[in-house]
């Protein structure tokens, strides 16, 4: 009589692991990395009894999971890396306080969703190719980000007060979406970003910009609608802090402005913010305060505004003639810069050409452990076979 409760247990585990689905890789890479093809895991039920081979990263692709959810995530804690390529992903309900990497590779993805909660442990989100439209609130809970690269979605609105607490955030790449406004308070500061990167979107500016990226090092801006009078300002700026801009527009149907199209007004195909822009910068202007002053000159086409109001010709004469002064003095400056500028970057070129050499150095090293293997193993083979046949022979 004591032995039925036992069986029922039996029968339950033996339920258990009829009802569990095995994955095992498909191919798998020295430095344990598994790669599973063409799976489906459809239902919510299943998510629980999903299992893999271990592996610390997993790389899965052409696979239909609808939904990636929380539980599958859960299931999966030995894993640092996953990345899920092609097939079909459309949802992403993120929640793990152990995985360190997540790519999510053009799965048709389209809705992302994080759990609220501090721990995720996450540095890098790399969601590429997919059809995100917004990005949910709850990124701000990713405090252990560094890279966070979400170029080609359809991303519409950003406010970069979201990244405000990743203190490890170096790399923001928002190129190619749909982002026609950008907000930030005025407390925005991004700490350690040095690289962002917004090319191809629909922006007209960009709120504290570069005031809220203190140790910014490198930005990509072209291909947006940029506001003539943001850019006059921002660009010297950025030359002010030597960011260095990495690409630049190559023809513009209205006017250009050191490399960057720009557009008094904003395109018709743009839905119109104009208006808002005005504001913001103005605010921002006088938000600062000396801060402000001290880094930038009234960009041109605002103070030309301004002197047709003043109506005096003799001050604008006055004015017009202290700016060439001015321009002469910083063309001066900007040529001292530019020798600066170079001696650096070839100083950087010969480190990296430092860096090539001494990676070529391990490659070719490890190759040569690779063969000496190869080489012993086979020799291993030989011999045993030379024994087997031997044995067959005293046989
Ligand atoms: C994927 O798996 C399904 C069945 O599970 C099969 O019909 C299909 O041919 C597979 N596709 C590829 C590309 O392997
Ligand atoms: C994923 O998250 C969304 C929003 O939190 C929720 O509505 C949905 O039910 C979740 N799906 C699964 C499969 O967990
Ligand atoms: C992806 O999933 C959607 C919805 O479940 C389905 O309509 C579509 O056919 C799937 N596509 C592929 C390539 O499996
Ligand atoms: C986060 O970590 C704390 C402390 O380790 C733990 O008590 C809590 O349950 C964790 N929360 C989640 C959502 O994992």
């Amino acid at each position: 009589m004591k032995g039925l409760p036992f069986i029922g247990f039996l029968i339950l585990i033996q339920l258990l692991i009829a009802l569990a689905k095995f994955y095992p890789c498909d191919r798998k890479q020295i430095g344990s990395t598994c790669y599973v093809l063409n799976i489906t895991i459809e239902s919510e039920e299943s998510f629980a009894t999903v299992m893999f081979e271990e592996a610390r990263r997993l790389v899965i692709e052409h696979s239909n999971i609808p939904t990636f959810s929380e539980t599958l995530f859960h299931n999966l804690p030995d894993v640092e890396a996953i990345t899920l390529k092609g097939g079909n992903v459309t949802t992403i309900n993120f929640s793990s306080d152990t995985l360190s990497t997540l790519r999510i590779d053009k799965t048709g993805l389209q809705h992302l969703n994080i759990t609220p909660g501090p721990n995720h442990s996450l540095n890098t989100l790399l969601i590429n190719r997919n059809f995100i439209t917004t990005l949910p609130k709850t990124i701000h809970y990713l405090y252990a980000l560094s890279i966070l690269d979400l170029s080609q979605n359809r991303i519409e609105y950003i406010n970069l007060n979201w990244f405000q607490q990743m203190d490890n955030l170096l790399v923001l790449d928002l190129s190619w979406n749909h982002i026609a406004q950008m907000d930030a308070s005025s407390e925005l500061r991004l700490g350690r970003l040095k690289s962002f990167f917004v090319s191809y979107n629909h922006l007209s500016q960009i709120p504290w910009f570069p005031i809220g990226f203190p140790k910014l090092e490198r930005i990509r801006l072209s291909d947006n609608y940029w506001n003539c009078p943001w850019v006059a300002s921002m660009r010297k700026q950025i030359w002010d802090r030597r960011i260095r801009l990495f690409d630049s527009d190559s023809a513009c149907s209205e006017h250009s402005e050191g490399g960057l199209c720009c557009y008094d007004r904003v395109p018709v195909d743009v839905p119109a913010r104009y208006e808002l822009i005005e504001i913001e910068f103005q605010e921002q202007a006088d938000g600062v305060g000396l801060e402000f002053k001290k880094v930038t000159s009234e960009p041109p086409p605002l103070m030309m505004a301004e002197q047709s109001d003043a109506g005096s010709e003799r001050r604008t004469c006055d004015e017009l003639r202290e700016r060439v002064r001015g321009l002469k003095r910083e063309k001066l400056a900007l040529v001292k810069e530019k020798t600066e500028m170079e001696q650096q970057y070839s100083k950087k070129v010969a480190a990296m050409q430092d860096t090539l050499r001494s990676v070529r150095e391990d490659l070719e090293a490890a190759e040569q452990e690779v063969t000496r293997y190869r080489y012993k193993e086979r020799m291993d083979l030989i011999e045993r076979t030379g024994k087997i046949s031997a044995e067959a022979g005293a046989i």
